[in-house]
């Protein structure tokens, strides 16, 4: 296998072997780009190794062009970094690195291109590239990346223990390559990870959602969970999604398996959306079942309320993963606290009102909803699930004819706080709040339209029982 024709495609390549010839450096391109490059994947970040000093290197690269070319150098780590048009490539020299036990700060030690490649994490990671006249283009592959490519294989170059002991953060990017390509986990490596899970602990939470959320953007991220739960990997930093799994029975009576009802409800909404937060929904949806389960003898098992609890959990959730504490945490426990109200609606004698309050409730989110409530049908019942989505496609109906009725959905209150406190020359006060809401109501009750002058109407009716008399001056 021979590279030469994809490095003549691009001018980068031929600068870089240009500055690495000027030096008198071996130079190779390794990493994540030979393996993208393997499996036709598209890649713009580019790793180069040099047999000694890659910042340097990084600096005759950026003279071989006619135009300024600006190179970030960080010293501590001797590499250094150039941005060229899209592409960021990375320059560094070849390495050997140990690892002390209880830190990630590893030892670095010059090496040579075996050494540097051997303490890389995967086999598929552990290609490298020559830039070096004598053999341009040509791959170097001594731990058979090429072999476990075809095959499909994470596999780690080095016995597994000591690859995983040097980073135990490389455990959770094995399955994340493993979710991302569709590859299987070698054997071997996989039972070093369940032997070494407990080390992802002195790895950090911001380190870990990274790789963690790149799983759940995959096609079907259930296979990325499956591995986590497998390994014990999930038990170090999601231990409530651990809970949902298990079946309990009583009296013959027992419920459904909740984190393989969980992950079905995942691999569902990803096949409707790529949205990140839409997918993180659907895996905490049903995130307080195990804290609410009863078992009721006339009807078996119940989680009543589970959906405003789990809508409690998910800010803690949310910030202990550091996820985004803001609208798109919001955003989550919205979906999670609603996710049962549509299908309240399926019913034939469903009132107006009942539509209004869930157009008001969610808002904007209200299709997110709708995708999440179809993706929660798991059943495999073929007749049952069509059952199911015919009566979600009536309730989307029934909310688009409430919408164009009474516009719902972005509800502005027909009059303002300010207004009221003018009209009645009061303070910013508790019952200025209790016209205002009682306004609300009416509206989502259906008692009046959604409109200015039927609220003022209203308003005036309920500031008098309230004892509050207009103050004769008109509302700017
Ligand atoms: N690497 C490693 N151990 C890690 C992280 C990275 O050995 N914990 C090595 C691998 O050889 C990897 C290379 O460093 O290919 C570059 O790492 P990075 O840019 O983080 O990942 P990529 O492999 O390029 O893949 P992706 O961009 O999908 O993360």
């Amino acid at each position: 296998m021979n590279f030469k024709s994809h490095l003549d495609e691009f001018e980068v390549f031929s600068k870089v072997a240009q500055a690495a010839l000027n030096l008198g450096l071996e130079t190779y391109l390794v990493g994540g780009y030979v393996r993208d490059l393997i499996l036709k994947r598209n890649s713009k970040d580019i790793d180069f190794t040099c047999i000694g000093s890659g910042i340097k290197l990084a600096e005759e690269v950026a003279k071989q062009f006619d135009y300024h070319v600006p190179v970030s150098v960080f010293k501590n780590f001797g590499t250094a970094m150039v941005k060229l048009e899209d592409w960021e490539l990375e320059f560094v020299g070849a390495r050997k690195e140990s690892y002390r036990l209880e830190s990630r700060k590893p030892i670095v030690e010059n090496g040579t291109l075996l050494e540097d490649l051997e303490r890389r994490d995967f086999t598929i990671n552990a290609m490298a590239i020559s830039l070096n006249q004598a053999d341009f283009g040509s791959i170097l592959d001594p731990f058979d990346g090429l072999v476990d490519i075809k095959k499909k294989i994470i596999r780690t170059p080095l016995d597994p223990s000591i690859t995983f002991s040097d980073d135990p953060f490389r455990m959770l990017r094995a399955i994340r390559f493993a979710a991302q390509l569709d590859f299987d986990i070698d054997p071997d490596t996989f039972f070093a990870i369940t032997e070494n899970a407990s080390r992802l602990k002195i790895v950090s939470a911001e380190r870990i959602i990274v790789e963690l959320n790149k799983i759940i953007l995959v096609k079907k991220p259930s296979y990325g969970f499956k591995l986590l739960f497998a390994s014990k990997l999930l038990h170090e930093f999601f231990p409530e999604m651990v809970d949902l799994q298990g079946v309990d029975s009583v009296d013959d009576k027992s419920h459904k398996d909740n984190f393989y009802h969980t992950l079905q409800v995942l691999d569902n909404v990803c096949q409707v959306s790529d949205d990140l937060y839409l997918r993180w929904a659907a895996i905490l949806h049903d995130i307080a079942k195990p804290a609410t389960k009863r078992f009721n003898p006339k009807v078996g098992w119940t989680f009543h309320g589970h959906e405003d609890k789990g809508a409690r959990m998910v800010p803690e959730i949310f910030r202990r993963l550091k996820l985004p504490m803001d609208d798109r945490m919001k955003y989550v426990q919205k979906l999670v606290r609603l996710h049962l109200r549509p299908i309240a609606l399926v019913k034939d004698e469903v009132t107006d009102s009942a539509l209004r309050r869930l157009l008001f409730d969610a808002g904007d989110d209200i299709e997110d909803l709708m995708k999440l409530c179809r993706a929660d049908v798991t059943s495999k019942n073929n007749k049952k699930v069509k059952r199911y989505l015919e009566n979600f496609d009536r309730v989307d109906q029934k909310l688009l004819e409430v919408e164009e009725k009474d516009q719902m959905r972005n509800f502005q209150p027909p009059i303002s706080g300010e207004e009221i406190m003018e009209i009645f020359n009061l303070e910013p006060s508790k019952i200025v709040g209790e016209i205002k809401e009682e306004i609300k109501e009416a509206i989502l009750e259906g008692k009046i339209h959604n409109n200015p002058i039927e609220a003022r109407e209203l308003m005036f009716s309920i500031a008098k029982k309230k004892g509050l008399e207009p103050q004769n001056k008109s509302p700017k």
